[in-house]
């Protein structure tokens, strides 16, 4: 049995020492394909391996016919946009995440975004705080939870709204549910998405949702570009001199934005959420862990796609 862990962004040493740890207690092999810049590199790597191990890695329809011995995709984080599902279900492999692993390292990226854009970037000139504010967490999942710990302790009043997520949950934790994403950008200066993408969230924020946002709003966006409408966020950017935004991933037009809004847009160099030495070791781990499950003892405990 041959696992591949394939991770064009690379998880820290630690969490790929320990990964091969568990692999190799398991009995099976380990190989390990980190920073490759083509899709040949991976297309070669997955010929004669069981499992796959990957990041935000593209495993379609192509890589999976590469991979004729592919039982199993476990992708070490949360959102499995970058897997083709269905054609996993076709050809009888597995597909799972690892849900809640590296949640807190995005969190905390997200009020640190918040921060860094009160303080105006860091630009030496008078800020704001984020005490007594209120937060709107846009889907109330592992990472919208984690958010909201940190909000409440930043003193902020924090509302949530979740298509999935039933109000008493989000009770229980101090936050306070509202019944849609209309309401929650109209009643929050602050608003952190939390969304994954899919066909119906695509493209759904909107200039009808950000025209709803009070006055000097802030939208973070730690989740997936594709939820984003970019060219309609570039025009409320215009139209509104008081709104910022602050995204963990580079939007298509990001050289546009740079250049027209400095002071008001910012996007890191490359998705930095999940990438903390903490964060790579829970993701990391668990999927190997999972893994190791699957093989032994059937576990697809979960897994996100059909058995068809
Ligand atoms: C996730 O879905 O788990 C996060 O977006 C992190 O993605 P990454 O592993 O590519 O950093």
């Amino acid at each position: 049995m041959k696992i591949l862990l394939a991770t064009e962004k690379p998880f820290a040493a630690q969490a790929v020492l320990e990964i091969k740890e568990i692999v190799a207690d398991a009995g099976y092999d380990f190989v390990v394909l980190e920073k490759y810049t083509g899709k040949a590199q991976l297309l070669a790597a997955v010929k004669d391996v069981d499992g796959i191990i990957i990041r935000s890695d593209i495993i379609d329809e192509e890589v999976m016919a590469a991979a004729p011995q592919l039982k199993i995709v476990i992708r070490a984080g949360a959102g499995y946009d970058n897997v083709s599902l269905d054609a996993a279900t076709q050809r009888g492999i597995c597909v799972m995440n690892t849900p809640g692993q590296n949640a807190n390292a995005v969190a905390e990226l997200a009020l640190g975004l918040m921060v860094f854009a009160i303080r105006n970037f860091y630009d030496g000139s008078s800020g704001t705080e984020l005490l007594g504010k209120r937060l709107g967490i846009h889907a109330y999942g592992n990472v919208g939870r984690n958010v909201a710990r940190i909000a409440k302790g930043f003193g902020m009043e924090v509302y949530a709204y979740d298509a999935f997520c039933p109000a008493e949950v989000i009770e229980k934790d101090g936050v306070k549910p509202l019944s849609s994403a209309e309401e929650l950008y109209s009643a929050c200066q602050y608003v952190s998405l939390h969304i994954p993408a899919t066909a119906e969230t695509k493209n759904s924020i909107n200039l009808a949702l950000l025209e709803r946002l009070p006055s000097k709003a802030m939208l973070i966006n730690t989740a997936r570009k594709e939820v984003i409408n970019e060219a309609e966020l570039e025009k409320f950017l215009e139209i509104r001199p008081d709104f910022k935004y602050l995204t963990d991933i580079t939007p298509g037009n990001d050289a546009v934005l740079k250049e027209k809004f400095p002071k008001r847009y910012f996007s890191t160099p490359k998705k930095m959420g999940a990438q903390t030495a903490e964060a790579n070791i829970n993701a990391g781990l668990a999927a190997a862990r999972q893994m190791a499950s699957f093989f032994q003892s059937g576990d697809e405990r979960f897994r996100v796609n059909g058995k068809g």
